[in-house]
């Protein structure tokens, strides 16, 4: 099967983690970017991609890359490329765009630039052209255009891979699946301890370390991706991708609750459309009474970040969060994303490690807290001792 170049994109902070991720399927000459990481595979590797990379949000295919020098300049190159090979008349097609250039303030215009060299370019060859669905197209293209360069590609992922499938409820501020993946892997946990998030909400972390933990690819629940509909889908190729066994054993314990009687249910739902019921322990607990299993364990939640709650609640909360970490969970490494820099300052314990993230458009902290047994002195003599 021919190689190509693959582009994965992801969120801020990510890439390395997708790059790893990348490297682990088998993707060659990885190379990490903005917001984004670039491979070299075949057919099987896109489909790959698209299915077992849990820290990817698209998967392009790029087509076609070269400098504009006007606006008339991008239909011009866009209209030289084979189209047909990509899509067929009676297909239809939908772009989408990334844009930073002076050339086009309006990032439509782009879009729509090349949407009418294809059609002009069909419209010559046969006198027929295909329709554009934006809603459900049978082929999505990306324009991607920053400053004079500009890349055309195909986007294999179809819907963005985040919607994984599972997920039939949402409370007032769920965590992205590729976000709260993410995050996880970040930490270096694959399922070696027991995982708690005590304010679950809508239960997206906990589903995520069950699928980490499990062996189980977030592609498994997707009813579709773009490439499905492509001219040249491999429907056996894939099929043995998604019939792959990737389960494993896993005995760590994860368990969520929430305060909220609400969220608790809303993630029982999106729990068992993940068919994890027997994976996933859940009750309506405030985190502040709430009593660990024995160490050794880990913490990795969202607390609320304060927009709805007075600036004194978000202190004290984040404080209380500080204090039953250290009372009750020692043993255990506690993570907390937060975009509230007041409210972590109040969490009154020394972070280990500190990663910039984006929840959205929110520039948030991901903290690490390492919660000793014992004194903090005695366990760095233990620490050295043992190595
Ligand atoms: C930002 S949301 C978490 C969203 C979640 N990560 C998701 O993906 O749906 C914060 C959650 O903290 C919960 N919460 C607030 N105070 C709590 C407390 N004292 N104990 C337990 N949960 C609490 C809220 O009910 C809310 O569901």
């Amino acid at each position: 099967m021919s190689r190509f170049k693959i582009v994965a994109k992801t969120f801020a902070g990510l890439e390395h983690i997708l790059a790893t991720e990348i490297k682990a399927l088998g993707g060659e000459s990885v190379t990490v970017e903005r917001r984004a990481v670039s491979f070299f595979g075949d057919q099987e590797m896109m489909y790959k991609a698209n299915f077992h990379l849990r820290t990817a949000l698209k998967i392009l295919k790029p087509i076609a890359e070269f400098d504009v020098e006007n606006r008339d300049d991008l239909y011009d190159h866009a209209k030289k490329i084979p189209w047909d090979k990509y899509l067929a008349l009676g297909k239809s097609f939908a772009l989408d765009s990334t844009v930073q250039s002076e050339m086009f303030l309006n990032t439509m215009y782009a879009s729509l630039k090349v949407k009418d060299a294809i059609v002009d370019k069909f419209r010559e060859q046969t006198g027929k052209r295909p329709s554009v669905d934006p809603e459900n197209p049978d082929v999505r293209i990306n324009v991607y255009l920053m400053g004079n360069r500009c890349i055309l590609s195909l986007d294999s992922s179809g819907e963005s891979l985040h919607k994984r499938g599972y997920r039939v409820g949402q409370g007032d501020a769920p965590l992205n699946e590729v976000l709260a993946a993410g995050m996880i892997l970040l930490t270096g946990w694959h399922g070696e301890r027991d995982f708690i998030d005590p304010m679950c909400g809508s239960g997206t972390l906990l589903i995520e370390a069950a699928l980490i933990a499990k062996g189980i690819p977030p592609g498994m629940y997707r009813t579709s991706f773009g490439f499905e509909t492509w001219p040249d889908f491999n429907e056996d190729l894939f099929a043995d991708i998604c019939n792959g066994d990737y389960e494993k054993e896993s005995s760590c314990k994860i368990i969520g609750s929430d305060i909220s009687i609400k969220d608790v249910a809303i993630a029982r739902a999106n729990i068992k459309s993940a068919s994890l019921t027997k994976v996933i322990d859940l009750d309506v607990q405030d985190f502040l009474t709430l009593t660990p299993p024995s160490a050794p364990g880990i913490v990795i939640t969202n607390p609320p970040y304060g927009e709805r709650m007075k600036p004194h609640s978000i202190i004290e909360l984040y404080a209380a969060i500080g204090d039953n970490l250290k009372n009750k969970f020692a043993g255990y490494e506690a993570w907390i994303i937060s975009s509230s820099m007041d409210g972590l300052k109040s969490v009154g314990l020394k972070p280990a490690k500190k990663i910039d993230l984006f929840n959205g458009a929110l520039a948030c902290s991901y903290r690490c807290y390492e919660l000793f047994q014992g004194s903090h002195k005695e366990a760095v003599i233990i620490k050295k001792k043992l190595v």
